[in-house]
């Protein structure tokens, strides 16, 4: 791929985004910075950069097989993704198969209830309101989105749980929740954004219940770096 890459546009907390040669395209650089609590919490997790694209290049490789759209193009090496550039939904959509998180704090729910079903959730995508938990109707009323298109993420947050939840699983590992991004095409057409990886899903490994992703730094569990080459391991035994 004889493709340039230009001057940064955007530092953000995991990820640096670069201009490219062809304007339809950007590329993500993925850091080891790592954050919590809208940056209260901050650090460094040693290779996490490298484990979270090599992810997140491998679920979107099954996502698209899926028929699963994502902004995946290529990789230029181990740090640096190739993606089509969209314009960022500004709703992040959390998906939960089990109580955990804020979740749990918001109403009281002890951490690990079993869902009876998957619960999709929107969050305005606004650090500094620290990113409210909205609903499809007021994201409407605010024109964040269409109601097709707050029905079109809800769709689309279900069918990659069920595929990830699947694919997890034969791995051992439970997908309690994770959050996604979505980005439209000058056309409107939504793409799968950002990236999917231990910095934004749980996961427990089944039996031991063992925590491998980021709620490690979040709570100061350790074994942090173990934990993100664990799941690296787990997931490039399947592709
Ligand atoms: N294909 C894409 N085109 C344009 N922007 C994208 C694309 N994929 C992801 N982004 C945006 O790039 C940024 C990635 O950087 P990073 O994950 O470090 O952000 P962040 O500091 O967490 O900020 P944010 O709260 O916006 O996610 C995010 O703002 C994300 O929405
Ligand atoms: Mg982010």
């Amino acid at each position: 791929m004889s493709l340039q890459v230009l001057d940064s546009f955007y530092e953000g907390k995991a990820k640096t985004l670069f201009n490219t040669s062809d304007p339809t395209l950007i590329v993500q650089y993925f850091k080891d910075d790592a954050t919590a609590f809208n940056r209260q919490k901050f650090g460094q997790i040693a290779g996490k950069g490298v484990v979270n694209l090599a992810i997140t290049k491998a679920l979107y490789k099954l996502l698209e097989s899926k028929g699963v759209k994502t902004h995946l193009v290529d990789t230029l090496d181990e740090r640096r993704m190739v993606s089509r550039r969209v314009e960022i939904v500004p709703l992040e959509v959390v998906v939960r198969n089990r109580v955990a998180g804020t979740f749990a704090k918001r109403y009281a729910v002890p951490e690990g209830t079993v869902l009876p079903a998957p619960i999709v959730e929107f969050f305005l995508k606004k650090d500094e309101l620290g990113d409210p938990l909205i609903t499809a109707e007021a994201a409407i009323a605010i024109g964040l989105a269409t109601p097709q298109e707050t029905q079109d993420l809800d769709r689309l947050a279900r069918q990659v749980n069920e595929i990830l939840k699947a694919f997890f699983l034969a791995l051992n590992i439970e997908l309690i929740d994770f959050k996604l991004e979505f980005g439209k095409l000058p056309d409107g057409t939504l793409l799968l954004a950002d990236e999917i990886s231990p910095d934004s899903c749980r996961f427990w490994e089944v039996g031991t219940g063992k925590k491998l992703d980021k709620d490690r730094f979040r709570q100061d569990l350790g074994g942090i770096e173990d934990a993100y080459a664990e799941m690296l391991r787990r997931v490039q035994s399947a592709t």
